[in-house]
């Protein structure tokens, strides 16, 4: 695992938005698993940019969500599909066919799984963005959930609940009590994974996450095995790390 600490979220953003930006140049189809969260917001910014400036092209990116509330449609003002559409896929020219996401209004959540679960091993993920949640959750795979699962319903722990206020719901009563999401065993099969963390609030958790024993106690723990990824910090979320624990950019 690769931890490197940059001076400022800003200079965290560029060089995520770099990177995603040579994995799109170097295949044919790139397939990009995406985070929603207001950690990837500013990386999502600088893509718009690229974008506009006609430095990146989205015309053959397949898009991937990682999650979503059980209860809220595509189209609902507070779903994560929602959000990903409004923040970053409508500013590009990502054909909109190719953006996948998780139903969190599906008849059968189970039969809704393992369709998401099938089209990505058929679709295997070139990149996957991360954010750490306030309970060391990796999309919504919550403390005690199993390594092995794939795509699964799962019931939200308190932590996810009130962050959730930070996504536009004003009570925590309208906040949805479970998720759907990849599961650990999906997300550990991309090919290679960033996990993204600002701000002192994280700072803690990411030091468990990079340096704590690998447990379901602490789900986004589970990075440390995986043989392709990168830990992208601004210096606040390093400041629980010592130094010879990472790169400095
Ligand atoms: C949310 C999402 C995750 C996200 C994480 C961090 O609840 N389910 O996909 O990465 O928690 O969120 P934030 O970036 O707002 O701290």
């Amino acid at each position: 695992m690769k931890v490197i600490v940059f001076e400022d979220m800003h200079a965290v953003d560029r060089f995520v938005v770099q990177r995603i930006k040579e994995v799109i140049e170097s295949k044919s189809c790139p397939v990009i698993g995406f985070a929603t969260g207001s950690t990837p917001q500013g990386v999502y910014n600088g893509l718009i940019q690229k974008y506009q400036k006609g430095e990146v092209s989205f015309r053959q990116v397949k898009a991937f969500n990682l999650d979503e509330y059980v209860g809220l449609s595509k189209d609902h003002p507070r779903s994560f599909a929602k959000a990903m559409w409004e923040t970053l896929f409508s500013k590009l020219d990502i054909e909109e066919e190719n953006i996948y996401a998780l139903n969190g209004v599906a008849d059968n959540m189970e039969q809704e799984c393992q369709r998401y679960e099938k089209l990505i091993q058929e679709n295997p993920i070139d990149l996957q963005l991360l954010g750490i949640g306030m309970d060391g959750h990796i999309a919504y795979n919550e403390p005690g959930t199993s390594f092995d699962e794939g795509c699964h319903v799962t019931n939200l722990h308190k932590e996810s609940i009130e962050s959730s206020l930070g996504y536009g719901f004003d009570h925590l009563e309208e906040v949805p009590r479970q998720g759907v999401t990849q599961g650990i065993s999906t997300i550990m099969q991309a090919r290679e994974l960033i996990m993204i963390a600002k701000g002192e609030k994280k700072a803690k958790l990411v030091q468990r996450m990079v340096k704590g024993k690998v447990s379901e106690d602490f789900p986004s723990s589970i990075i440390q095995n995986h043989n392709q990824v990168l830990v992208v910090l601004d210096q606040e979320a390093a400041s629980h790390l010592e130094e010879e624990d990472y790169e400095r950019h």
